[in-house]
């Protein structure tokens, strides 16, 4: 397989920013798509800032960071990007967005490109069936912040080629990151084994069982986890993490995977959690 150099990153969002953030400090070209201009450019301001936080901590020297920044570009569309070898899509959870900007990667990109998507439950199967070869798509799915996480999990659609899947993996350890590998079922690995745990944790609020603050205490120092269930819904977003469960309940049935009533009336009044300023708890603009 041809050697990645060149990389397009469709989205600008918390996971696109990161995406676009770690290619281009290991050294690789990066195009990052918007569907303007003026977000591109936010999203490589927002990754200028991030960059600034891991100087400030010594993790990244200032000339690295100005090598990184330099190898990263703004567009407004994937024609932009023309030649790349490697795209990963970040859009929104909706499969018609993707597929679209799927058919546009696959008129794009370098014979032989590969095309992954970062989505956190859809399908693989899904999205790859809307371009001319499907063996080139792969899941990418990388962690919340993407700059500090480890793990990527690759996801096999059903078409997806082995020679796809070693040089994802062998991509993946470039970018300084572990890759682990699952097949195209329902949340995958980590959101159909997460996903549940947030949904009993806010099932325990719900019912009563014990306050936000003491679940989260629970499983913080109880399970040793980084956050608790309910902050780590907040981070994630509850819009995000109800999307998931609906997928999971789709997928399987049942009442293991139906989603708290809490959750769904949380979303509804427009709590997300972190990036609308509150969900179970309140995050007040710095
Ligand atoms: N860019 C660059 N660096 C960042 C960063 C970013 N966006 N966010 C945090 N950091 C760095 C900080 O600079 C800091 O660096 P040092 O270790 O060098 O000091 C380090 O990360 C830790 O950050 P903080 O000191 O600000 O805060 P913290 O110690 O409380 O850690 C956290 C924050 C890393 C988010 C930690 O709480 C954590 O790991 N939480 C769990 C995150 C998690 O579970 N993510 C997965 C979510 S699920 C998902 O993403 C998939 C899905 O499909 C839903």
């Amino acid at each position: 397989m041809k050697e990645v150099s060149r990389v397009c990153v469709v989205g600008g969002g918390t996971m696109g920013n990161g995406i676009a953030h770690v290619f281009a400090q290991k050294g690789y070209a990066v195009t990052l798509v918007e569907a303007k201009k003026e977000l591109a450019d936010k999203a490589l301001a927002t990754i200028a800032k991030n960059m600034d936080r891991q100087v400030a901590k010594g993790s990244l020297s200032a000339a690295d960071k100005d090598a990184a920044l330099g190898r990263l570009k703004s567009a407004a569309s994937v024609a932009e990007a023309a030649g790349f070898d490697f795209a990963v899509e970040a859009v929104p959870e909706k499969l018609a967005i993707k597929t679209a900007v799927f058919a546009e990667l696959a008129k794009h990109g370098a014979p032989g490109a590969i095309l992954a998507t970062n989505t956190s439950s859809l399908p693989i199967t899904d999205i790859a069936a809307s371009v001319p070869n499907p063996e080139r798509v792969i899941g990418m799915h990388f962690m919340n912040p993407v700059p500090v996480m480890k793990l990527v999990e690759l996801i096999r659609g059903k078409k997806t080629s082995d020679e796809v899947t070693a040089a994802t993996r062998a991509l993946t350890e470039k970018l300084g990151k572990v890759p682990a590998v699952a097949n195209d079922f329902p949340g995958f690995v980590s959101n159909r084994v997460l996903m549940p745990m947030i949904n009993e944790a806010i099932l325990c609020v719900q019912e009563g069982v014990s306050t936000k603050e003491d679940i989260d205490v629970i499983m913080k120092l109880g399970m040793a986890h980084p956050m608790g269930p309910i902050q780590l819904a907040d981070y994630i977003g509850l819009d995000v993490c109800l999307a998931i469960m609906e997928v999971l309940d789709k997928g399987f049935g049942g009442e293991k995977y139906r989603p708290a009533k809490l959750l769904r009336e949380m979303v509804a009044a427009g709590k997300l959690g972190v990036k609308s300023g509150a969900g179970f708890y309140e995050y007040p603009k710095k």
